[in-house]
């Protein structure tokens, strides 16, 4: 569900049409309506209310400021990979104490940061960031909190690039090095070893791996229990897929309803860490056509937005619903043509979508590449020496900047 719809033959976000803001800002443009947000962080409070969790909100998936202040008003944690989502977590005002921390490969550096900060958790992955962990925080003469991500050796039917709980991915511990680490958990004299976190991919559509995985990691838990270790936090991660266009993912109603019965085996806080879920059907990204190319067999329609806009589509072959702003799409009547969607990166891995059919596009013409509000800017990059886009934050009738469009000068800031 979201709040992108035609009135009258536009494209609208809440109530705002979308072509006005192109026009006005310019595109490449990211449109994102806060209603939508808002809905799906709903969604999943009102599914899982009778165990009160902490809803860490992804920040990879989408981290402006401006979202995340947003949700962060609405009583959301963070759920942050790096220093730097860090920076934005706190600048966003978020509680230190719902930051969670995962990440393979946390530097030294990153580490004092976050126990400075007084995050609640770290998400250990392991034993050696563990000992790095303990360490610091004795140099610190603090006493920090940390979960075990177990790597739970679950198969998620998902890209095999954002599969993550199987043994041959490398983030988590072993749940026989988990058991051995929470029975030793005294020699860890800084830390406070007292929960566990799963996070077995993205995009996953059916509740089956979930539950496999959950089940798993309540029987560990169980196990710790009978050996006297109580596990206070119980964080389950992210993963929920979303529709792309003919997915049929599991509801937030539907995910609470298979495993809350095994949450609710355990004494444990739980925690989410929805990335996807809540930002991917929030955001649009609005590309203009600059020119229609009839090559023999093949045409193109080449626009203004490409791979480094929105990399999704280049980087796992990756379906994004593209939708015409000023006339209502193709609905199987009338003189069709087919066109490969491409950008100006000298890439022939640049495209938004492949053979997609429309009535007709011309120069000028403005694009909605649906789906866009996850891994959308987040991932945005300036390849090609390209500036990264323009992001409006919709509410109602009201549309607001929250990132201007980046400028040469900005393309070379750092450089020294
Ligand atoms: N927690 C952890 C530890 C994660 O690594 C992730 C995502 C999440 C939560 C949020 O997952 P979500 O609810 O969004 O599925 N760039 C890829 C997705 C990479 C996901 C990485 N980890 C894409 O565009 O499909």
């Amino acid at each position: 569900m979201h709040d992108f719809k035609y009135k009258r033959n536009e494209l609208y976000c809440e109530s705002v049409s979308i072509g006005r803001l192109a026009k006005k800002y310019g595109t490449p443009l990211y449109v994102y309506s806060r209603k939508t947000f808002l809905d799906h962080y709903r969604k999943l409070e009102d599914a899982f209310r009778s165990v009160r969790p902490i809803i860490c909100y992804s920040v990879k998936a989408n981290s402006s400021i401006a979202i995340l202040r947003t949700l962060v008003k609405k009583g959301a944690g963070l759920d942050i990979v790096s220093g730097g989502e860090l920076f934005r977590a706190l600048k966003a005002g978020a509680s230190p104490r719902k930051i969670v921390y995962a990440s393979v490969g946390k530097t030294e550096q990153e580490i004092e940061y976050a126990i400075k900060s007084n995050i609640l958790l770290f998400n250990v992955e392991s034993l050696a960031e563990l000992c790095a962990i303990d360490r610091i925080a004795r140099r610190l003469r603090k006493r920090q909190s940390v979960a075990i991500r177990v790597n739970p050796n679950v198969r998620a039917k998902t890209h095999r690039y954002i599969t993550t709980g199987h043994k041959q991915n490398k983030f988590g511990i072993d749940i026989d090095t988990a058991r051995d680490i929470f029975l030793n958990r005294r020699e860890f004299r800084n830390l406070d070893i007292s929960g566990v976190h799963l996070h077995i991919g993205s995009q996953i559509v059916d509740a089956k791996p979930f539950i496999r995985a959950i089940e798993k990691l309540v029987r560990f838990v169980k196990d710790l229990g009978s050996r006297g270790i109580q596990v206070k936090w119980f964080n389950i991660g992210g993963g929920l897929g979303i529709i792309y266009s003919g997915e049929r993912p599991q509801t937030a109603q539907e995910y609470a309803k298979a495993i809350l019965p095994l949450l609710k085996r355990l004494d444990s806080r739980i925690i989410l860490e929805p990335g996807r879920f809540i930002a991917g059907n929030a955001g649009v990204l609005v590309a203009k056509v600059l020119y229609i190319k009839e090559a023999p067999g093949k045409n193109f329609a080449i626009v203004d937005t490409a791979m480094n806009d929105l990399v999704r589509p280049s980087l796992y072959e990756a379906f994004h619903e593209i939708l015409p702003v000023a006339s209502k799409p193709y609905k199987g009547s009338g003189k069709i043509r087919k066109y490969d969607i491409v950008g100006p990166v000298c890439e022939s891995g640049d495209f938004l979508g492949k053979d997609r059919k429309f009535i007709g596009l011309n120069h000028g013409d403005f694009l909605a590449v649906m789906s866009a509000g996850a891994y959308g800017y987040s991932m945005a990059s300036n390849y090609n020496s390209r500036p990264r886009p323009t992001e409006v934050l919709v509410e109602g009738n009201r549309a607001r900047l929250i990132t201007r469009r980046e400028t040469y000068s900005d393309l070379i800031r750092a450089e020294v």
